[in-house]
């Protein structure tokens, strides 16, 4: 959701903050903006639609030369995404320029309030109250960060606000609550984004912001109080990955490179998580092996795809420790008065690290006592700085809004935390273990494998690109990966696409079968439990029976499926559990292909934000 940048330094501040905004148009958004200060003065444009469109009018009309500056890209909460709700929003006078991520839940109130009073409001949007008030606080004499501060005592709700002002060339100044927000440290420059990217071709050495709390930055300073004023500890970290990570490198879209990078992800997810006698060592998990044994109840929440890989978390946790597992959407956890106590370990997946429906989930638990594992891809997000232990994930940065390598990482690392919990309460010997292990060291090469041999894939998709609608099956860790397949296809294929449990089909969704609609069957290994894999062949046989065109995930040597097939796509031989890791790859690239025909950004799906920073 919305794109933040701002500057201070010695480099012109558009060029600067329209990079970085470039760099934050994965996340979603539906207009832009920019404003910098010059000669005493704010100057600023903005313009409904793609960055393209504002670039367009910056250079029909360009701003003055400028070192200090901010940029925005909008996802509408309040107010169409046309140019007069864009950001920035400025107050009466133009002399203060606000960007907003989040939603100020008491905006109508202080907007009554200041329309009582007389000022005239030139948006629908709820972060215009918030020029107002900060241009009324300065205009009393408080400077910028102290009129941020006393304005964000007033705001209910999430936010992240950055402002600068007309009579303060040389200072930008952000709040952030519920909402993201990184300072890069550069070398007289400093850079205020919600994520690193925005400035990684400038700086790796970045600071965190935590909730309630007040930045100003200068070209040479970084000053960071919580919203009473009073100083807060700053805690650096340096970014380990660089600007080269974040571009396409040759592939046509982020989604492309991002499916080819799978290997490498799964792999460095991998990394330095077995110790040399085979055993699972996670420093990082912060967690005593005492407080992992006390644990009677694991909770997986999580949103999207991250959800999908919490139901491969379950099976595995399950099967691996014999303690129960729940999964759970997150947007629904905490509505429904769960059992959680100080026993329950709720993981949380998320990418972003800042999704905020995962985000409420995880603080309800913790209220309650229970003790929260992030899985995530973002160092310095809020989800893993709010929990009380965390396994990163080494995607590297996920820049294509359908998840893909994130994805895949992210049930590796369920994958290890089902372990490590079978290791540490003794539930799986240490050579059982070590065969797991051996066997997730193995899918890195199997997953290319996969990526190989892809192009009948593509064709199959070009085929059907008229299909008005297609189903997924699957049964046990195929079940997920139906749900996951049916995703991808519609968001950004924009499709109607259905994903169900096989077992599911004659309670209903049969009826949806009509001659000619294609059904993907994800496949369980023969060589696992016979009866898994022999039912879902009837049940292939069943949809075949009513005229659809089957397209059959199998693995490679499994004949049964052979005369039930309209079409096989073979994945190497594996443990049905880590099955999902190989058959979820050729529904990403089906849905790619399918998206790319019809003509729509794969990328940037319509409607869609990578960080999705509102309930
Ligand atoms: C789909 C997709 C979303 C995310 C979901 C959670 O391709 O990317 O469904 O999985 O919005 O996002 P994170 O993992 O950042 O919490």
């Amino acid at each position: 959701m919305c794109g933040i940048v701002g500057y201070v330094g010695d480099q012109q501040a558009l060029d600067v903050v329209v990079e970085g905004l470039r760099r934050l148009e994965y996340r979603g958004y539906d207009s832009a903006g920019v404003a910098v200060v010059a000669d005493g003065a704010l100057a600023s444009a903005k313009r409904a639609g793609k960055l393209a469109n504002l670039e367009k009018a910056l250079g029909d009309k360009p701003l003055p030369s400028s070192t200090t500056g901010l940029g925005h890209t909008r996802w509408a909460t309040h107010g169409a995404p046309t140019d007069r709700n864009a950001h920035p929003h400025l107050d009466e006078s133009g002399r203060v320029a606000v960007i907003h991520n989040g939603i100020i839940e008491n905006f109508a109130g202080l907007r009554a309030e200041l329309e009582d009073g007389g000022t005239a409001f030139s948006s629908d949007t709820d972060t215009e109250v918030v020029s107002h008030l900060l241009a009324s606080h300065v205009a009393a004499g408080s400077d910028l960060a102290d009129a941020m501060r006393s304005v964000c005592r007033r705001l209910d709700g999430a936010f992240t606000l950055v402002a600068v002002h007309a009579d303060i060339p040389d200072r930008v100044v952000a709040a952030r609550r519920n909402s993201p927000l990184v300072v890069g440290l550069g070398d007289g420059e400093n850079f205020l984004a919600s994520d690193v990217s925005a400035f990684i071709a400038h700086t790796r050495e970045a600071l965190e912001i935590g909730e309630g709390q007040v930045v100003e930055i200068t070209a040479n300073g970084v000053t960071l109080t919580d919203f009473d004023g009073a100083p807060v500890d700053e805690k650096r970290y340096h970014v380990d990955w660089d600007a080269s990570a974040a571009e396409k490198g040759g592939y046509d879209y982020f989604m492309l490179k991002e499916i080819a990078e799978q290997p490498r992800a799964v792999a460095d997810t991998l990394l330095g998580r077995v110790d040399s006698d085979g055993q699972l060592s996670l420093d990082e998990m912060r967690l005593s092996d005492d407080e992992l044994r006390d644990v009677d109840k694991v909770i997986v929440i999580a949103c999207g795809t991250a959800y999908h890989a919490g139901m491969v978390a379950k099976y595995a946790i399950e099967h691996w420790t014999r303690v129960p597992c729940e999964v759970e959407l997150a947007s629904e956890f905490r509505y429904r008065d769960p059992v959680v106590d100080r026993q329950t370990l709720v993981v949380a997946i998320s990418q972003s690290g800042e999704t905020m429906d995962t985000l409420m989930a995880l603080r309800y638990a913790r209220e309650q006592g229970a003790r929260v594992l992030a899985i995530s891809n973002t160092n310095g997000s809020t989800i893993p700085r709010e929990s009380d232990a965390v396994l990163y994930t080494h995607a590297g940065p996920e820049v294509a809004v359908a998840s893909t390598k994130a994805h895949l990482t992210q049930l590796v690392a369920c994958y290890l935390v089902a372990l490590y919990l079978g290791q540490v309460r003794g539930t799986k010997w240490g050579d059982e273990t070590r065969a797991v292990v051996r066997e997730l060291a193995d899918m890195p090469g199997k997953i290319d494998q996969v990526l190989e041999t892809m192009e009948p894939v593509r064709e199959l998709a070009r085929q059907l690109s008229d299909a008005t609608s297609v189903l997924f099956l699957g049964r046990h860790v195929g079940f997920p990966v139906a749900l996951e397949g049916a995703l991808k296809l519609k968001e950004i294929a924009y499709m109607h696409a259905e994903g169900f449990a096989a077992g599911e089909l004659k309670h209903g969704p049969i009826a949806l079968v009509e001659p000619g609609v294609p059904v993907f069957v994800v496949v369980p290994s023969p060589r696992g439990r016979s009866v898994l894999h022999d039912k879902i062949v009837s049940n292939i046989q069943e949809v075949r029976a009513r005229g659809a065109r089957t397209i059959v995930i199998a693995e490679q040597a499994d004949e049964a499926v052979v005369p039930y097939a309209d079409h096989i796509v073979r994945v190497p031989v594996c443990p049905t559990l880590l099955q999902p890791l190989v058959a979820v790859v050729p529904l990403q690239v089906f849905a790619c292909e399918m998206a790319s025909v019809r003509g729509f950004d794969v990328d940037q799906p319509r409607n869609l934000a990578k960080s999705v920073t509102v309930e």
